[in-house]
């Protein structure tokens, strides 16, 4: 693989870091939300700031656990050389899927969906229509995918028992269509829509009461779970289809746009690059040669991606071995991965980054949890690799909260904490220290002179200051102790804002 020099400005990339928050604006590019559906999505516009500030036109920008691609997306908007990796070939098929729509003419795609409405719109309607006898029959004329089992953890043994008869075989005959498609990049547009529309027609799909059929989502991104509804919603195909194929057509012109006002104004000359594979196999293949990392990995037991996957995987046809299931950075899965080796693999691929990175470069790692070892295992590994930790910046306070957020509240840490460290070289281990945890936190609930604050920004605080202190193994709290230390100080928690009160001073103020 060709790897290119950056652009040499003449200039040490030792700069001041990013030392404020910056507001997302999840729902704004259309290239990202409403394409396709993905687990845990980073804003676009953070993501592109940080890019924007920590590396140059020309640089090569890197998300070794790259998801749907925001960051290898918005590289290579920015005019970098974005590289994708993800473990899981669906991830790669969304971000390269998005990444190509850049190939070709609007006409080329409104035409292809139009080829596919002509081929297909008759049979979906005769399906939807269609008796027992008759679906017996128009099952002879299509390619289904391959039955396999799935994970323990699913309402139903297996894939085919994800859908209806009919959604299944209107699946398919799209599908059937799509693949005639020429030329190449729009049938890729239009397989990326049929993607996105896949989890709308199966069993998964839970509709909410009192609210409009399609208004729902798949337990799949709810509960990540293959939860199958008890009275199944069996969404009109065709419209469901069209629907996502638009919004691909409108991801295609914004990305046009943003790369013919590049060409207008001191040119083009992003790339676009991806792998699948683990985390440490890459780092033998991309030794020193990348100028910024910014990642955000999987945080611990949440989410199981490759067994949530499988519903996109089976049916594109893309295999996951048996040796990257077993490296899947998650506690637990369909393989019940520890958690001492979930501690293990973190310390092991926040060194792989910084092996990836030029020395005297950026490197930025998202992440939220409970647990301080997952912490301690980032910031260990970091310090150890050479790199200085400049900036840890709380994102808190995203106008859409989760569902999980909703419900849980206090318990559940929102929002993320973005760790950014300078590449400096050379190696160094902290010496031991000591922290007093609860006295930190009155310190710092004592200089919020306004009365109001999110937790999630104290606990942040909390594990940043026990490591620069050399404390951090020692630090040891659940969550309810902690927030039982706030409430004991007089703050209490808004489910409306979600954040913390402190009654007294909120009477001062208003
Ligand atoms: C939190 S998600 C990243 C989401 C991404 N930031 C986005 O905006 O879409 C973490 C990703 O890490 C991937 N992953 C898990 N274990 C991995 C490994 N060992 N090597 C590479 N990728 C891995 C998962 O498949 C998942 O897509």
């Amino acid at each position: 693989m060709p790897i290119r020099k950056p652009i040499d400005v003449g200039e040490a990339y030792d700069f001041a870091p990013i030392d404020a928050p910056i507001a997302a604006e999840r729902q704004k590019a259309k290239r990202h939300y409403g394409v396709h559906p993905y687990f845990t999505r980073r804003p676009h516009n953070v993501v592109r700031r940080y890019i924007q500030h920590y590396s140059r036109p020309g640089d090569r920008v890197l998300d070794p656990f790259g998801g749907s691609g925001v960051t290898a997306i918005e590289a290579f908007l920015e005019n970098r050389h974005g590289i994708q990796n993800d473990i899981n070939p669906f991830a790669n098929f969304v971000a390269s899927g998005v990444v190509d729509l850049a190939q070709g003419k609007r006409e080329e795609y409104l035409q292809g969906l139009s080829t596919i409405e002509k081929s297909t719109l008759e049979l979906l309607q005769q399906i939807e229509q269609a008796t027992p006898e008759d679906l017996a029959a128009i099952r002879a004329r299509l390619t289904l995918p391959p039955n396999v089992e799935l994970p323990k953890s699913s309402d139903v043994a297996h894939y085919h028992e994800l859908f209806t008869e009919r959604q299944l075989y209107a699946l398919a005959a799209l599908r059937m269509s799509i693949d005639a498609l020429r030329p190449d990049h729009v049938r890729k547009a239009m397989l990326l829509a049929w993607s996105a529309t896949l989890p709308k027609l199966t069993r998964t799909f839970l509709s909410a009461e009192g609210r409009a059929e399609s208004r729902g989502g798949s337990s799949i991104f709810s509960i990540y779970r293959y939860k199958v509804a008890a009275k199944p919603v069996e969404l009109p195909a065709w419209q469901t289809f069209h629907e996502r194929a638009l919004n691909i057509i409108a991801a295609k012109d914004e990305i046009d746009q943003t790369i013919e006002l590049r060409r207008r104004t001191g040119g083009w000359f992003g790339e676009f690059e991806t792998f699948t594979c683990d985390i440490l196999d890459l780092a033998q293949d991309l030794k020193e040669s990348v100028d910024y990392v910014f990642t955000d990995p999987p945080y611990g037991a949440h989410i199981a991606y490759l067994d949530l996957s499988v519903l996109w995987n089976v049916w594109l046809g893309q295999e996951v071995s048996e040796h990257d299931r077993e490296r899947e950075l998650i506690v637990g899965g369909e393989l019940d991965l520890s958690e001492s080796w979930y501690v293990t693999k973190l310390r092991a691929s926040t060194r792989a980054c910084l092996d990836m990175l030029r020395p005297d470069r950026w490197f930025s790692l998202v992440f939220q949890h409970w647990n301080f070892r997952y912490f301690e295992a980032i910031l260990d590994a970091a310090e150890e690799g050479g790199a200085d930790l400049r900036a840890a910046i709380s994102q808190v306070g995203d106008p859409i909260w989760s569902m999980h957020k909703k419900k849980n509240r206090e318990s559940v840490l929102a929002g993320e904490l973005i760790l950014t460290f300078y590449n400096r070289g050379g190696s160094r281990r902290r010496a031991t220290g000591h922290f007093d945890m609860p006295s930190a936190v009155r310190h710092y609930l004592a200089r919020s002179t306004e009365g109001v604050l999110y937790g999630e920004e104290l606990f942040n605080h909390i594990v940043v200051e026990a490591w620069r202190e050399g404390a951090i193994s020692a630090l040891n709290v659940t969550k309810d102790e902690f927030t039982a230390l706030l409430r004991e100080e007089g703050w209490e928690y808004s489910a409306a804002t979600h954040q913390w009160h402190h009654g007294n001073r909120r009477k001062a103020l208003f």
